[in-house]
């Protein structure tokens, strides 16, 4: 066993009236409580993907993912509670110091491979190419793909799904989440239809919107559903300036999130979720329940980057108390 499950569903009144949600309406999904170096919605995906892998006599996990990639640091854990070897690439040039989650990924033992700012779209011809070479020399491969979004990996999402159901006794439920490789809301539609999740792009991929559609369509035949009517609710105007960028939005969100329920989110993923939904009407919120999906990736925080960021207008924390 790799993930707790299942992870806790809890109230979230304060952060709910912070955003004009009446008391009752609003869920947090603890994802970031799964555990596994830290946690995040990643360990559900490699439950799934590392049972396939030791079921295939595979002795290396192959990922990639960008520099601060969550996916990869799990990856690197679920190998080593495993027993198997660990390679990461990351679309990134090697960086002066290891940070964030690479200080884990090293820490974990995965052995790391910097192959320049190349496009997201591109990682996965590399980690193929990375999975054929050690294949050849003897080391048989399993090859994870970006984000862990396989059908497979994805299909983790449709358990998720049924606990949120089960915890709140109804489905009449609005799921808001961050949408990186898009395997995530996938797994959720596929469970949920299309109508009951929104995602929030986070910049990953060009285009999430056909990616989750065809993902959906995949986990659903998969598990034995019907694929998902209509087409996946996503929000796009929370990337700022890319993949990774640190937004005004994102950091009202995360200081929200922690002062008002002292849940952490991150900079690149949960933080950005919150504040897409932070953004809407509470009149778009079209479900008896808002469940806000906490997917993890706490490390990323420690970083330089956004460890400065978050701090940069703060108020003078030897001040005197504003309450
Ligand atoms: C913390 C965190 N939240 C959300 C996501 C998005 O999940 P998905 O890639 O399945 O869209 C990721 C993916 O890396 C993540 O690390």
């Amino acid at each position: 066993m790799l993930a707790h499950l299942p992870t806790p569903l809890e109230p979230a009144d304060r952060l709910g009236r912070a955003i004009g949600l009446a008391p009752g309406r609003l869920w947090v999904k603890r994802d970031d409580l799964t555990g596994l170096a830290t946690g995040g919605n990643k360990a559900r995906k490699l439950e799934l993907l590392v049972a396939d892998a030791l079921a295939r006599g595979s002795r290396v996990l192959v990922t990639a993912g960008g520099p601060q990639s969550n996916h990869a640091r799990m990856t690197a854990a679920a190998a080593a509670r495993a027993g198997l070897g660990c390679v990461l690439a990351f679309n990134a040039d090697p960086p002066p110091a290891a940070e964030g989650n690479q200080l884990l990924d090293r820490l974990l033992g995965a052995v790391l491979r910097f192959v320049g700012p190349v496009p997201m779209e591109a990682l996965n011809d590399i980690v193929a190419r990375i999975g054929a070479e050690l294949d050849a020399a003897g080391r048989p491969a399993y090859v994870v793909p970006v984000g862990g979004s396989s059908p497979l990996g994805a299909s983790a999402y449709v358990t998720a799904a049924d606990e949120i159901v089960a915890d709140l006794g109804h489905d009449d439920v609005l799921v808001v989440t961050a949408t990186g490789s898009g395997g995530t809301q996938a797994g959720l539609a596929a469970r949920l239809g299309h109508r009951r999740v929104l995602g929030v792009d986070v910049g990953a991929l060009a285009d999430p919107a056909p990616v989750v559609r065809g993902l959906a369509a995949d986990v659903a035949a998969l598990v034995g559903l019907a694929a998902p009517a209509g087409e996946p609710r996503l929000l796009r105007d929370q990337v700022g300036d890319g993949y990774g960028a640190p937004t005004e939005g994102t950091r009202r969100a995360v200081r929200l999130a922690a002062r008002t329920e002292g849940l952490i989110l991150d900079p690149v993923y949960s933080g950005k979720a919150l504040a897409g939904l932070m953004s809407l009407d509470p009149s778009v919120l079209d479900a008896r329940a808002v469940v806000f999906l906490s997917t993890g990736g706490v490390p990323a925080l420690f970083t330089s980057r956004y460890a400065g960021w978050l701090a940069a207008d703060e108020d003078d924390p030897t001040g005197p108390p504003p309450f």
